[in-house]
């Protein structure tokens, strides 16, 4: 979800602006993507970079996460919607580790959108993380295989993306699930994240239905 930054700037407003109003973009898009079909979505909301970031943004995107996990969490539920959070929670604020916990525990046998957040997430870390426990384990190295390290990751529950997309113009993976997209097809847009609508996204669908997938085989 990039670009919010840019879309305040254009209209003399302060960053923060543009994070609230991408924020307030997020709901639109789970629904626009349960209506085109869309089973699994997930938006990378804060990477294990973005803390360098000066302390006041940084200050209110948690805010932000804090609002967004509890205001829609029964409109969330209501929608039949599971919710998943990826990343590593321990340095979260405990409000927000929380809210994480009540929301996932809640829409647990829920059958609609899976919809997951990523928030402090970093594919390196996670795979570290996964490493870490792998070895703490007690695997044997000969047995380690894909599918070990795969179930050691977050994403474990979730299947590996088909199309990522990114916004704002910006063409790099920026540490987003580097495991996980090893064959993801990839959609980029000059649209800002507060910008992405119903028409960006059937844009990207349509672009990704063209495309011709064959995972490395002929
Ligand atoms: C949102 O957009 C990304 C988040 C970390 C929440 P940016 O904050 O990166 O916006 P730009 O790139 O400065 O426009
Ligand atoms: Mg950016």
């Amino acid at each position: 979800m990039d670009g919010n930054g840019r879309w305040a700037k254009k209209r003399g407003m302060p960053r923060t602006f543009g994070h609230a109003q991408g924020s307030e973009n997020v709901e639109m898009v789970c629904e626009d993507a349960w209506t085109l079909g869309i089973k699994y979505l997930t938006v990378y909301a804060f990477s294990t970079e973005n803390w360098k970031r000066p302390s006041d943004e940084v200050n209110t995107l948690m805010e932000l996460f804090l609002d967004y996990l509890t205001d829609y969490h029964d409109k969330m539920i209501s929608k039949n919607m599971r919710v998943r959070c990826i990343g590593d929670r321990t340095a979260l604020s405990e409000d927000i580790q929380n809210a994480i916990a009540v929301l996932e525990s809640d829409s647990s046998a829920n059958t609609g959108l899976n919809f997951t957040i990523a928030i402090n997430y970093g594919g390196r870390d996670e795979i570290t993380r996964a490493v870490r426990n792998i070895v703490s384990e007690g695997v044997d190295p000969a047995d380690i295989t894909e599918e070990t390290i795969t179930a050691h990751l977050d994403t474990a529950s979730i299947p590996d993306p088909d199309l990522v997309i990114r916004t704002s113009g910006e063409e790099r993976l920026s540490n987003f699930m580097p495991w996980q997209t090893a064959y993801s097809e990839f959609y980029y847009t000059d649209v800002l994240w507060p910008d992405f609508d119903m028409e960006t996204l059937k844009d990207a669908c349509r672009s990704f239905s063209r495309r011709s997938r064959r995972h490395g085989g002929l």
